[in-house]
């Protein structure tokens, strides 16, 4: 059985190690947290109790999966017999270079180094490494269970049997493979913020309300959801910051981040997390209910 290590067991990382440890990968799941490892795990088995009652997994395959992922709290403890590594830790440029030094010096030779990463470039990841040609982008979508899209980014030095790995594993997965080349935002962000942004510029300008943004945008573009409360379950705060990659990465005007979500963030008004964006949150997130702050 290969072993696979994720590091970082938040939103992002107890879903990875979730669809691994479905296909019979056994799944080292790290994090510096211990109670947050000790969460993931509780998600992990609840999210499989679901697809146990709908059917899609059987009780026997759920008790499987769940045995074959051990937590660990030390990065070089559990990489050191891996053949990948996904790195899903925190957005942040600093903590995902020293993490992927630690990989570096911790996993065997020809071990491959991925990362979930949003919005950081791969090559300058790939840079903090003496393996540069095997570090590649691995952006799969929230909630990682259920969406199929595997974004996967090929860095400068990429080797191309690594990429070919990478499509061919999210093949396993029962995922989607895109790959792409590693420029601010990628595909999936590059078009996705400034969509949002746009829409927010829309609000800001008095063109129309958010129910009529949002509407216009499900009812006439058949998306699942409308772009401001895409934005409110993204996190203000995160589309702010991958704006910002946008604008400092192309130097474009068009990038440049909407005053309004500059001023939501700044005050603590960041959607579904804080209870409040576009929308209000206080009686849970399956209603829709405008904020006050946008009430006509
Ligand atoms: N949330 C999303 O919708 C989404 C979608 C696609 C990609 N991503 C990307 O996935 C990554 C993770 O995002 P998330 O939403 O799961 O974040 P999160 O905040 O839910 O989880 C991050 C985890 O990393 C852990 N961590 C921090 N430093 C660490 C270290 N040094 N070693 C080990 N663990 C460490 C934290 O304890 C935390 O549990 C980010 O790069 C993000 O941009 C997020």
């Amino acid at each position: 059985m290969k072993t696979i290590a994720v590091i970082g067991a938040g939103t992002m990382g107890n879903g990875i190690a979730h669809v691994f440890a479905q296909k019979d990968f056994k799944v080292n799941l790290i994090d510096v947290n211990a109670a947050q490892l000790e969460r993931a795990l509780g998600t992990i088995a609840k999210n499989f109790e679901r697809q146990v009652t709908k059917g899609t997994v059987t009780a026997e395959e759920k008790e499987k999966a769940i045995k074959q992922i051990t937590p660990f709290q030390l990065i070089a403890e559990g990489v050191k017999d891996a053949f990948l590594v996904v790195e899903a830790a925190t957005e942040n440029t600093e903590l995902k270079l020293n993490i992927f030094r630690e990989m570096d010096a911790h996993a065997p030779a020809n071990c491959i180094l991925a990362t979930n990463t949003s919005s950081i470039s791969i090559t300058k990841i790939a840079a903090a490494t003496k393996r540069p040609q095997q570090v590649i982008g691995m952006h799969f979508m929230n909630p990682v269970p259920v969406m199929k899209l595997v974004e996967i980014i090929n860095g400068y030095a990429t080797a191309a049997e690594v990429t070919e790995t990478i499509v061919a594993l999210s093949k396993e997965l029962g995922k989607t493979p895109c790959v792409v080349n590693d420029y601010p935002g990628f595909i999936a962000n590059r078009i996705l913020m400034p969509m949002i942004n746009e829409a927010i510029y829309s609000l800001f300008e008095g063109v129309a309300g958010v129910e009529e943004i949002d509407t216009v945008m499900k009812l006439g573009m058949a998306h699942p959801m409308g772009p401001l409360q895409l934005a409110d379950f993204i996190g203000l705060d995160v589309c702010l910051a991958i704006l910002r990659v946008l604008h400092d990465g192309f130097g474009q005007p068009k990038y440049a981040p909407c005053p309004l979500l500059v001023n939501m963030v700044t005050a603590g008004k960041l959607g579904v997390k804080s209870g409040e964006g576009f929308y209000q949150y206080t009686a849970g997130s399956k209603e829709l209910v405008v904020s006050k702050s946008f009430k006509k």
